[in-house]
C-alpha cells in the first residue's frame, strides 16, 4: 500500500525542523548506500548519528506516536531513527529497492525494513522536480507533498527520486518493522479498521460491531510478532 500520511508535523515544527538542520553538516549521501545505490544516488544527507540529526528525529518519532493513521497503517514494532537528505541543482537518486534490514550506526539493534517513510520538510511550490516515483504492481506513482505530510509505501518497491532542477528538496526519510511482515495483511488490518471506527460512529453500543472489533483483534493477534 502506498498511503499519504496528512500533517504529521505542524507548519512550526516543519520551520523548528528546517532552522536546526540548516545548522547540520551535510555530507555526500552515498556513505549510507550499498554499491549498486552508490551508482545512482546524487544527494547530500545528514550523517548518521548527528546530535542535530537526533534532536529532530525525536520531534518526528514523538509526532508519530500520536499519529493514529500512521499506527492504524504501519502497525510499527520499531522505528529507526530518521535520516535527513537534500536534493538540489539536479542531485538525483536513480532506481533502487531500500536494503532489507537496517542496522542502527553504533549499536547492535537491527531493523527490517517493511515499510519506507518519506516525510516532506520543503513546500512543493519551493522546488521543481524531486518527485518520488514508486513502482508497484498497480503501476507508476509520483509523490511530492506537502511540507509536514509524509507517504509510505513497501520497501520492496522499486523507487526513485526525480532530479531537483530549481530550488532544494529537504526531507527526513526512514524504516519501519512492522508487527505485520506482509503488506497485503497490512492493508486488510487498515481497512478492517477504519470500517469498524466508522461503523462505531453510525451505530455507537451495537453488538456486531463490537464482534467485528473481535475479529480485527483476533487476525492482528494471529499475524503479529513482537
Ligand atoms: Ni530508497
Amino acid at each position: 500500500m502506498l498511503l499519504q500520511v496528512p500533517k504529521v508535523l505542524t507548519p512550526e515544527q516543519v520551520a523548528q525542523c528546517r532552522a536546526a538542520l540548516a545548522r547540520a553538516d551535510w555530507t555526500d549521501g552515498r556513505a549510507t548506500v550499498g554499491h549498486l545505490g552508490e551508482k545512482v544516488k546524487r544527494n547530500r544527507q545528514v550523517p548518521e548519528g548527528h546530535p542535530i540529526g537526533r534532536e529532530v528525529g525525536d520531534i518526528i518519532l514523538a509526532a508519530l506516536e500520536r499519529n493514529a493513521l500512521f499506527i492504524s497503517a504501519a502497525l510499527p514494532l520499531k522505528v529507526c531513527p530518521p535520516l535527513f537528505n537534500c536534493y538540489e541543482g539536479g542531485e538525483t537518486y536513480g532506481t533502487h529497492i531500500d536494503g532489507s534490514v537496517y542496522s542502527v550506526k553504533g549499536t547492535m539493534h537491527r531493523i527490517r525494513t517493511d515499510i519506507s517513510a518519506t516525510l516532506f520538510l520543503t513546500a512543493p511550490e519551493d522546488y521543481d522536480g524531486g518527485e518520488l516515483t514508486v513502482e508497484d504492481r498497480y503501476g507508476v506513482h509520483k509523490v511530492k507533498l506537502p511540507a509536514g505530510d509524509m507517504v509510505l509505501y513497501p520497501s520492496s518497491s522499486l523507487h526513485h527520486v526525480t532530479p531537483v532542477t530549481r530550488g532544494a528538496r529537504i526531507s527526513s526519510f526512514f524504516w519501519i518493522q512492522s508487527m505485520v511482515r506482509e503488506d497485503d495483511r497490512r492493508t486488510m488490518l487498515l481497512d478492517l479498521d477504519t470500517s469498524i471506527q466508522q461503523l462505531n460512529r453510525l451505530v455507537p453500543d451495537e453488538k456486531s460491531v463490537i464482534q467485528l472489533a473481535g475479529v480485527y483483534h483476533n487476525l492482528l493477534r494471529l499475524w503479529s510478532d513482537t
